[in-house]
């Protein structure tokens, strides 16, 4: 039983070919989902109806798909049309999608299972933007060592390193963490994170260390758009600790600034202008969407 008051147990889900109020949506307890955390999983923001980079987030879950050897009986047009059929379904014009998809249902043995159905899985909910007190006032965060696994950049449902990331935040008094490994900075607790120093953007490589969000390969195009210098390679933590700005991109959080580090000031203690020139783009992109 649902309790969370927060969750519509009447919104309607889809699992496995149907189409069921969240409250009645089951599943095995010998999914491997729950078993194993087995599977992998997409957030998609939706803006005005509109799905935003769908097919980078169908590009990511089919790879992850892949490196995992999960195979799915559903190409690229079953995958947009039972997500556009869930929003308007729900009928949310600003919503977040969530797809999961996990190994499906098997005897509990940790080798992949011979012929086991995958589980799907897609659900909306409502998604405000981020708001002008968030975007304008900033968020705080604290550095932490990263201890999740070595294949970070699976967006994998074994979301324990991340959840305990998330809880280290909330148990200091802060909004976020930014993790670091061997002293080099990987990611936030569910975000990717960026640097300014001397008007230049810095990002930590795209390797097995962090997640390739689908807001970095956006900022990427809007760093060249607005005629910013980008520098991709690895970042020692006094780097971190010293930078005029900080921004962090996700789904949820689409880019948001952050101006305490630490306890201390990052630059200024503002947002900062590196910020301020991509959130105007960034929002430019969005209000294009919406009226497109
Ligand atoms: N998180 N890194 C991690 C570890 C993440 O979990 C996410 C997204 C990102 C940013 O990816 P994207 O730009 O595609 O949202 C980076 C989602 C939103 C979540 O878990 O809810």
């Amino acid at each position: 039983m649902i309790t969370d008051a927060d969750v519509d147990v009447d919104s309607i889900v889809y699992l496995n070919g149907e189409y069921l109020r969240l409250g009645d949506a089951r599943i095995s307890v010998l999914d491997r989902g729950f078993i194993f955390g087995d599977g992998v999983y997409e957030v998609v923001p939706v803006y005005s109806g509109r799905p935003f980079r769908m097919a980078q987030h169908l590009t990511r879950l089919e790879k992850n798909l892949a490196d995992l050897r999960i195979s799915v009986d559903m190409d690229r047009a079953d995958w947009e049309a039972l997500i556009t059929d869930l929003i308007h379904r729900e009928d949310h014009r600003y919503c977040m999608v969530y797809l999961q998809v996990t190994r499906g249902i098997a005897r509990r043995d940790h080798a992949f299972p011979k012929n086991s159905t995958p589980t799907i899985f897609c659900m909306v909910s409502p998604f405000e933007r981020p708001c002008a007190q968030r975007r304008e006032q900033g968020l705080s965060a604290i550095a932490i060592p990263d201890i999740r696994w070595l294949r970070c950049d699976i967006k994998s449902i074994s979301l324990l390193g991340n959840v305990l990331a998330k809880q280290a935040a909330v148990d200091a008094g802060v909004d976020d963490v930014i993790q670091f490994r061997d002293g080099y900075l990987t990611e936030g607790s569910s975000n990717n994170i960026w640097v300014a120093k001397d008007g230049r953007l810095l990002a930590p490589p795209k390797t097995n260390l962090i997640l390739e969000g689908i807001r970095y390969g956006f900022v990427e195009e809007l760093v060249a758009q607005v005629g910013l210098e980008l520098e991709v390679r690895p970042i020692a933590e006094h780097e971190v600790a010293t930078a005029d700005e900080l921004m962090l991109t996700s789904a949820t959080t689409e880019i948001l600034p952050i101006v305490q580090f630490n306890s201390q000031p990052v630059g200024s203690g503002t947002p900062g202008p590196l910020y301020q020139k991509l959130r105007s783009a960034y929002d430019q992109v969005i209000d294009n969407l919406e009226q497109a």
